[in-house]
């Protein structure tokens, strides 16, 4: 049995997507064939991944009807302005060979120029009452960009999806979220970012935490499984991204054990309070470099 989690406008989201972050184009599709096959019901991708349409494609493989896969992904910043977000929709939607989106999200804020992020944001407040998009939301919010985005638009966002694992479990930005009935989506959630090849030596991977080795080893699962249970019964949605078919299902086998109260905690007491990803209140030049190809 699978877990969903009813958004804040009625709109239901199965919790664990595949992500696909990272993810070459040439192995997209197959990854979420494979994940469709598996039982996923959901696919997190972003116009910045540049494999919105392999991701179709993997859709349109399986074969399964449109209106059983939840489809989220992003607006880049450098289509942050109302009619700028407006065709960024045409691309995605485009590229994706769909007509509508289930979760449209801003990629970041771009704290600098907060009103860009407003005016994207009040483009996706439009094509939500349109119709062209069941659920809007943001990602890599701090608590103070969404008090600054809730003050000046209409629709509180349904999503947050922020660097979330166990070396970096964000409990401001949970309870930010949670006060504003925002669902918290993890990005990185079996911690990918603290040991993703050529992003800094020094990091201490998660996956190698003696404690989730010590939790996995209990109930029969892997540290990956034991972090996106811990995800699960805290209530969050979390998109592991992977591209071997047996990681795939893996990932996806996690809903026949249930974690103790005393190892969510033993999980929680994790938190070193340091990111691994970049920082959302710093805004690096180059992002702007990034132009989003059409459709
Ligand atoms: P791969 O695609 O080769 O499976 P995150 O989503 O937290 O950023 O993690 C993604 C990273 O974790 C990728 O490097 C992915 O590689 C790897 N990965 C995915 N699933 C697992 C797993 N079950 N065990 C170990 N590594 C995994």
């Amino acid at each position: 049995m699978t877990i969903d989690l009813t958004l804040n406008n009625g709109v239901v989201m199965p919790a664990l997507g595949l992500g696909v972050f990272q993810s070459p184009p040439e192995e997209t599709s197959a990854a979420v064939e494979t994940a469709l096959a598996v039982g996923y019901r959901h696919i997190d991708t972003a116009a910045a991944y540049l494999n919105e349409r392999e991701v179709g494609e993997g859709i349109r493989r399986s074969g399964l009807d449109r209106s059983d896969v939840f489809i989220e992904t992003k607006v880049w910043v450098t289509d942050y302005g109302r009619d700028e977000t407006l065709h960024a929709f045409e691309k995605a939607t485009g590229k994706l060979g769909v007509d509508r989106l289930d979760l449209l999200i801003l990629h970041q804020p771009v704290p600098s120029r907060f009103e860009t992020t407003i005016a994207a944001y009040q483009a996706l407040e439009t094509l939500l009452a349109d119709g062209r998009v069941r659920a809007i939301g943001v990602s890599n919010f701090t608590p103070a960009h969404l008090d600054r985005l809730l003050a000046e638009t209409e629709i509180v966002p349904a999503v947050n999806q922020v660097e979330l694992h166990p070396y970096f479990s964000q409990p401001d930005v949970r309870r930010a979220d949670e006060q504003h009935g925002i669902v918290t989506q993890a990005w990185s959630p079996i911690g990918g970012i603290t040991f993703y090849p050529g992003w800094g030596e020094k990091r201490r991977s998660v996956m190698d935490d003696p404690e989730l080795a010590a939790i996995g080893a209990d109930h029969d699962k892997s540290p990956a499984q034991v972090m996106l249970r811990w995800h699960l019964q805290e209530g969050r949605s979390a998109i592991p991204k992977s591209t071997n078919p047996e990681r795939i299902a893996q990932n996806f086998d996690v809903f026949d054990f249930e974690l103790s109260d005393d190892e969510l905690a033993r999980i929680d007491a994790l938190d070193t309070g340091e990111r691994s990803g970049p920082d959302p209140d710093v805004l690096r030049e180059e992002l702007f470099q990034r132009v989003i190809p059409e459709a």
